[in-house]
């Protein structure tokens, strides 16, 4: 979910409106919006796209300085209008807008009840509306302090109440908050998009921090109540990059990022001697040494670059390396201690799954770096050291440049490592690094291959199930490029280790199935090509991914995507592109809403 608030002099509603149409990418079930006027709070809030709640408004305007605004990803409570945000308490004199969970909203849901409070929705939220009221004396700060000491779980939260109509109230606990520090008024938001238009300076919120706005004011507070003082965070980039700029999906924006993205990544880590300069994480070989075991850990798309990342660790820098998804990591009494390096990859840096497992590890005495593409977020403030990616703002759901950039980094900690360790030779370290310096070149040539892509997409859009299969690191890809499809185009898809698929997955396969078959690595390309000819055999139509020059393939599958030349050991970063475009192309054609897929949210804060 997204959070806004706005306190100043100037109309609350379109800034609010504003600031939720650049969080929308967190959650897009329902919206609303609280708005003080007139000793009134009005409430508006829709099921559906911000677009429906926007339709409202300018029917019928809210006026009033002094608002509050959500977007939501339905956890609690099917998306409707009752369920939508803001809540308030039975008067309606107190609203709340909420992201995260409360963890023990039905204790005190029960115990509210029995105190007299009517519910009227199925949300966790409503619970925090009515325990302020309960606690409402004639001092808003006080009854939010009292009310958050009872809540267990997650949440950022917004508050205003009619009754102290010069404050917005907010409070964080692992859930992302920001406060934007403005002239003549103030704002609060889930993140920096939302605060872009109007201002550049914000301030982080520790976790249990409250931060009490006026118009010309910001106090913040610690979890005991005690007055804090921070440094103004200066944001340097602008908005442009988190606009569409011409494009018509921010995901077709984002692909065509990647040449850039990678060299943004790449260039500022490496000398003139191919040295690599990791900003300042400890990897020495000293480090290095106390290490006899990697685990990495991720949701999704930073998931599937973990899986490259093991591969790329294992082969040059001869650690063992596991990965794991985030949310099944830490229920498994993992085994990790302080001779682990556990990498966390997240492009938010603020994912809820993935938080806790670092915390986990971290209470396990394990190193913890994180890979992020998000500077100052939650699991780069968490962690021991930081590899940021700078891929610059992701916003489309489907996540593509983090993915290559994240790919990058994996690779350069694991050479990194591996020179240090002495497992690699100078001469292969060498050439995979002048490789990785023409991808800038390579992918710029491969997204411009789109129209063949395209092209596929208009034939191959209809299917109802899609296998990716491949070897090695072309399965890891696999992965990845199901993903995407199933993620905008809600074809089922499912990727599979092509050795694999003779033991049960084969029998989907019928006449006319897509399969879409990775074969870049040389060494398999044997073994890949017969397992091309085994679905072949069985009516499949075979689009193969391979590397330019194989002219083999030509005859196993019924159509092929070349990927230029390149060092089997750097594949995924090349032959994941034509698989963002075709999920992207398939997509566009049947009409689904590309950047906004259904039942997603970019950045998922709760677990
Ligand atoms: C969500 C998104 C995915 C993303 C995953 C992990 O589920 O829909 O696209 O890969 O979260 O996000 P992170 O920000 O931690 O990389």
């Amino acid at each position: 979910c997204g959070i806004v608030g706005y306190i100043g002099r100037n109309e609350a509603t379109p800034i609010l409106i504003e600031g939720l149409e650049k969080l929308e990418y967190r959650g897009y079930d329902s919206a609303g919006v609280a708005v003080y006027n007139n000793d009134e709070i009005t409430v508006r809030k829709f099921k559906g796209r911000l677009k429906v709640l926007e339709e409202n408004l300018n029917v019928e305007p809210l006026k009033g300085t002094l608002g509050i605004g959500h977007t939501r990803w339905a956890t609690h409570g099917e998306p409707n209008d009752v369920n939508a945000h803001p809540h308030t308490n039975v008067k309606g004199d107190i609203a709340v807008v909420h992201n995260g969970i409360i963890e023990n909203y039905l204790k005190l849901k029960d115990w509210l009840i029995k105190e007299g409070k009517v519910f009227i929705s199925e949300t966790d939220t409503e619970v925090i509306a009515h325990l302020i009221d309960y606690y409402y004396e004639g001092n808003l700060v006080d009854a939010v302090q009292k009310a958050v000491r009872r809540m267990e779980g997650a949440y950022a939260i917004g508050v205003i109440s009619k009754k102290n109509p010069d404050k917005l109230v907010a409070v964080r606990k692992d859930s992302p908050l920001v406060v934007g520090v403005g002239e003549g008024e103030n704002f609060i938001a889930s993140d920096i998009p939302a605060l872009l238009k109007y201002t550049r300076k914000v301030y982080f919120l520790e976790d249990g921090e409250m931060v009490i706005l006026d118009e010309d004011n910001i106090q913040i507070l610690n979890e005991f109540g005690v007055e804090v003082k921070k440094e103004i965070f200066e944001v340097t980039w602008d908005v442009e990059s988190a606009e569409k700029g011409g494009y018509e999906h921010f995901m077709i924006k984002e692909i065509h990022e990647q040449p850039k993205a990678i060299k943004d990544t790449l260039s500022p880590r490496l000398g003139v001697n191919n040295e690599i300069e990791l900003d300042n994480i400890k990897l020495s070989k000293e480090d290095l040494e106390k290490i006899n075991k990697v685990v990495i850990v991720a949701c999704g798309t930073a998931y599937h670059a973990g899986l490259v990342g093991r591969y790329a660790i294992e082969k040059f820098a001869k650690i063992p390396v596991e990965t794991d998804v985030a949310s099944e990591f830490r229920y498994r009494d993992p085994f990790v201690d302080d001779k682990t390096l556990f990498i966390a990859v997240s492009q938010s840096g603020e994912t809820a799954d993935t938080l806790a497992a670092l915390r986990e590890a971290k209470g396990k005495g394990a190193r913890v770096l994180a890979v992020t593409n998000v500077v100052g977020s939650r699991i780069s403030r968490e962690a021991d050291d930081v590899f940021y990616t700078w891929a610059g703002p992701e916003i489309a759901v489907a996540s593509t440049k983090a993915y290559t950039t994240q790919l990058v980094a994996m690779y350069l900690i694991a050479l990194n490592m591996g020179i240090k360790k002495g497992t690699i030779s100078k001469e292969k370290y060498n050439e995979i690094l002048e490789e990785l310096k023409t991808y800038q070149q390579k992918v710029e040539k491969l997204v411009e291959t789109k129209e063949q892509i395209q092209e596929l997409a208009n034939r191959q859009f209809n299917n109802q199930n899609v296998f990716y299969i491949g070897r090695g690191i072309d399965d890891h890809v696999g992965k990845e490029g199901s993903l995407k499809l199933k993620e905008i185009s809600y074809i089922h898809s499912e990727a599979i280790a092509a050795g694999e698929l003779k033991h049960g997955t084969i029998a989907l396969i019928e006449q006319g199935t897509l399969v879409i078959a990775l074969a870049t690595q040389e060494h398999l390309f044997d073994k890949m090509l017969s397992n091309i000819k085994e679905v072949k055999a069985r009516g499949a139509y075979v689009i193969a991914v391979a590397k330019e020059g194989n002219e083999e393939i030509e005859e196993a599958a019924d159509a092929v995507i070349y990927i230029p030349n390149t060092l089997d050991e750097l594949t995924p970063i090349l032959s994941v592109i034509p698989l963002q475009l075709l999920a992207y192309y398939i997509a566009v054609t049947r009409g689904c809403d590309v950047d906004k897929p259904k039942n997603l949210a970019k950045s998922v804060t709760v677990e």
